[in-house]
């Protein structure tokens, strides 16, 4: 049946605890109180009501329970669900179209904009999904995602409760980490793994590929993500690269598109806050470009709360430059255009660190957003420049 008909079925609802070792989902279902593991890699916690629905439940009767802050668990058939969430879309996007009024600067128009992001992602992490161990889907229909959910959660050794939405995006990771992304300025593919920055925008990537090199024989990636500047330093010539991540996920990232390049041997990819031990002629960081609070722990590499990774870096970056050393550190303006840092700022972080610019390399990004006029930040992704900015020891 279409989800799309108007007759509504409203099946049993209750009530959600949090548990000891990880979060429980709590429900009522045909009378009996059921509970199972909740995993959520957006950190949202369990909702505390849950109703279970199947094919027989209307998708303006989701929208409503959704809307209201119910969860929808599924015991119908996993396409009809599917059809399920993009009708739900289609009813949070007819709204969002509706005018709203124009806000007073760029800061508050990203801060609106995040925030409708999160509440609409926050109405279609309700529609719910039962998994049994080993990441099985037991509903009619259901794709085999046992390898997607195994790469971001791990083993499973017990049912439990995700969202319909997050596994699609698991399902959409584990599709991009076989393929990979062609980074024209390493001349070869990049698999991503799920939570790690992925090299798409390759603007970024050609600056490192092509600034001056200081010299060849040792650099700090700081920040690996996928290893993608450590790639490109060691093709570049450079010796040996330390690349350091604090996140375990971007390690073993890092670790299996080296190998799988060949460039394992000449990189040594470590589990550090900001740098490694001693000093390097060359230090290489592109910390998260915009300083905003992450609204979970899967943006931790796009927002930068307070500047911490920027401030972290170039705090330190004096004590672990060798005499005639550069650091390089990879920067677009677009937290500039939101007006959530100046210009100004930016150049006395670098003077209280004690560093000089050498030099400034830029390029325009050409990702397709910067030409998409619908994007609410269009005026901003369209000014944007991004910087490698040359950095030595003032
Ligand atoms: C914008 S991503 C850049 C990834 C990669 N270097 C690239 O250019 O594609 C920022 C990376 O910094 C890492 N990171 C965040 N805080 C860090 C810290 N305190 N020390 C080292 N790395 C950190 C994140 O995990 C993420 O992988």
């Amino acid at each position: 049946m279409s989800q799309d008909q108007s007759d509504s079925t409203i099946p049993e609802r209750a009530e959600c605890a949090d548990a000891s070792e990880h979060a429980v989902l709590r429900w009522t279902e045909a009378g009996e109180s059921r509970a199972a593991r909740w995993r959520s890699e957006r950190g949202v916690q369990p909702p505390k009501r849950v109703i279970v629905a199947d094919d027989r439940i209307t998708a303006d009767a989701a929208y409503r329970l959704a809307c209201e802050g119910n969860a929808i668990l599924w015991r119908g058939d996993f396409q009809n669900a599917r059809q399920l969430l993009q009708a739900l879309v289609r009813r949070i996007d007819r709204k969002r179209r509706q005018p709203a009024p124009s806000p007073a600067s760029p800061a508050e128009q990203f801060h609106l904009l995040r925030q409708a992001r999160s509440q609409r992602a926050r109405t279609l992490g309700m529609l719910l999904l039962p998994f049994e161990a080993g990441h099985v889907v037991p509903l009619r229909r259901a794709p085999d995602v046992r390898q997607a959910c195994a790469e971001a959660y791990g083993s499973a050794d017990s049912p439990y409760v995700a969202s319909l939405r997050e596994l699609l995006g698991l399902i959409g990771a584990h599709e991009w980490r076989k393929k990979g992304i062609e980074v024209p300025a390493l001349g070869a593919r990049i698999h991503p793994h799920y939570g790690v920055f992925a090299p798409v925008r390759g603007e970024y990537v050609g600056l490192v590929a092509k600034a001056p090199l200081p010299s060849k024989a040792l650099a700090f990636d700081i920040g690996t993500g996928t290893g993608v500047l450590a790639a490109v330093l060691v093709r570049r010539g450079v010796e040996h690269v330390v690349a350091t991540d604090p996140d375990s996920r971007a390690l073993a990232c890092a670790r299996e598109n080296l190998a799988r390049l060949g460039l394992d041997n000449k990189v040594e990819v470590v589990q550090a806050d900001l740098f490694p031990d001693g000093r390097a002629p060359l230090v290489v960081c592109n910390p998260p470009w915009v300083p905003a609070r992450p609204s979970s722990p899967l943006e931790h590499a796009v927002y930068d709360p307070e500047s911490r990774m920027l401030r972290g870096f170039l705090g330190g970056l004096v004590a672990h430059l060798e005499p005639g050393g550069e650091g390089w550190l990879v920067l677009s303006d677009i937290a500039e255009h939101l007006g959530l840092r100046t210009r100004a700022e930016l150049l006395a972080a670098f003077d209280a660190a004690g560093l000089q610019v050498v030099d400034r390399i830029d390029a325009r990004p050409t990702h397709p957003r910067v030409s998409d006029d619908t994007d609410p930040l269009h005026a901003a992704r369209a000014a944007e420049v991004t910087s490698l900015w040359r950095l030595a020891v003032r």
